[in-house]
């Protein structure tokens, strides 16, 4: 087993860290001259030209990678997208037919509510695409089409790369989509999928926070409670990073669109609380920013993340952590990985270990 880590302590780590490989991997044979290209996994234009709303379905941390693709799919597209946790669907009532793209998103392709989902998704007449990453497994055999995620064997239960190249497909597609749609002229797909190729090197360039971020994790470990909170695509990248914590450190964590915690959730904001604030998209960033100032106003710990060079006065924040990025359309990909390693470092503080949290399993093949 230990040759297996190569050299890690964990599996989680390891795979945390071959996040930029396995990201070019999935990327690169789907790009011919700079575009956005699936005719080598024979995915016919028609599904995305004809769609007229998509659905996402999932579970974990697929769904919340689904999340992400929402948000992405309906800036860029201006196509409704809904996403649903697939054991919810599958009891649903649902509201499709043939012009509904659906979209199954599994990282083991064995999920037993997802496969469910998929099954009542035909039964709808619906066209189901899966972005799936284990070849051959059932929801890939049972999908009319498939794009395979290229993170290879993912071992450590809590998921991290699996998202990461999940993300990559699903802006795949979102580039494809605006292509066949001509939402976008070739040039703005282009740049799009430049973007999207220089996520690896800044997945790189955010590991040198490895020590920064294991030094905040080894207070988060005195913590009961954590909330993250964000505002549009901040606050999907922080569901997931919610979730992180909570399955291997067992810290309760929340996350909350920023904007609602004066609805409820602030009431449980007391001096020392941990908050993961995430302000990376400039639309929204000031509001964010004042609602980061009321946690702070009751003492809460702020741990900020924004982009390099984000104008923000020291005293909104504890630590502030700056992702190398402009584009606020890719900042999910740093902001994925600070999160993971922040996971990571607090089950790793609190002696956890984290490839086997309690409970949990890697693929959930039973109801
Ligand atoms: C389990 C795993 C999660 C995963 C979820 C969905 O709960 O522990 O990491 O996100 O299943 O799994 P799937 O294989 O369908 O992506």
């Amino acid at each position: 087993e230990a040759a297996q880590k190569g050299g890690y302590p964990h599996f989680m780590l390891k795979e945390i860290h071959e996040q930029p490989e396995v990201f070019r991997k999935t990327i690169r044979p789907r790009l011919n001259n700079g575009l956005p290209d699936f005719s080598q996994e024979s995915i016919p234009d028609d599904i995305f030209r004809e769609c007229t709303h998509i659905q996402v379905i999932a579970c974990g941390t697929a769904m919340y990678a689904g999340m992400v693709g929402r948000a992405i799919m309906e800036k860029e597209l201006r196509i409704p997208v809904t996403v649903s946790i697939a054991s919810e669907f599958r009891y649903d009532t649902p509201l499709m037919d043939q012009h509904t793209l659906v979209i199954v998103v599994s990282q083991s392709g064995e999920t037993i509510d997802t496969l469910a989902a998929l099954r009542l998704a035909k039964e709808c007449g619906c066209k189901v695409l899966s972005i799936v990453n284990v070849k051959g497994s059932s929801i890939a055999r049972e999908s009319d089409y498939v794009l395979y995620t290229h993170a290879g064997p993912e071992i450590a239960v809590a998921s991290t790369k699996a998202y990461m190249v999940q993300l990559a497909v699903l802006y795949l597609i979102t580039a494809r989509m605006a292509l066949v749609r001509k939402k976008d002229s070739e040039e703005a797909v282009r740049a799009f999928i430049t973007s999207l190729e220089k996520a690896p090197d800044m997945i790189e360039q955010i590991m040198a926070l490895d020590e920064t971020i294991r030094k905040q994790a080894e207070k988060l470990a005195f913590a009961h409670d954590a909330f993250y909170i964000g505002r549009g695509m901040d606050y999907a990248f922080s569901l997931e990073g919610a979730l992180k914590l909570k399955e291997i450190s067992y810290i309760h964590a929340e996350a909350y669109a920023a904007g609602e915690l004066k609805h409820g959730t602030i009431a449980l904001i007391e001096p020392g609380v941990p908050v993961i604030a995430l302000a990376t998209q400039d639309k929204i960033f000031a509001k964010t920013i004042s609602n980061i100032r009321e946690v702070k106003a009751r003492d809460a710990y702020v741990i900020l993340i924004t982009k390099e060079g984000a104008d923000v006065s020291d005293d909104v924040y504890d630590i502030h952590l700056e992702i190398p990025i402009e584009d606020d359309r890719f900042t999910v990909f740093p902001c994925a990985v600070i999160l993971q390693l922040l996971a990571y470092y607090t089950a790793y503080a609190k002696g956890y270990d984290m490839d086997k949290p309690r409970n949990l399993a890697k693929s959930v093949t039973v109801e």
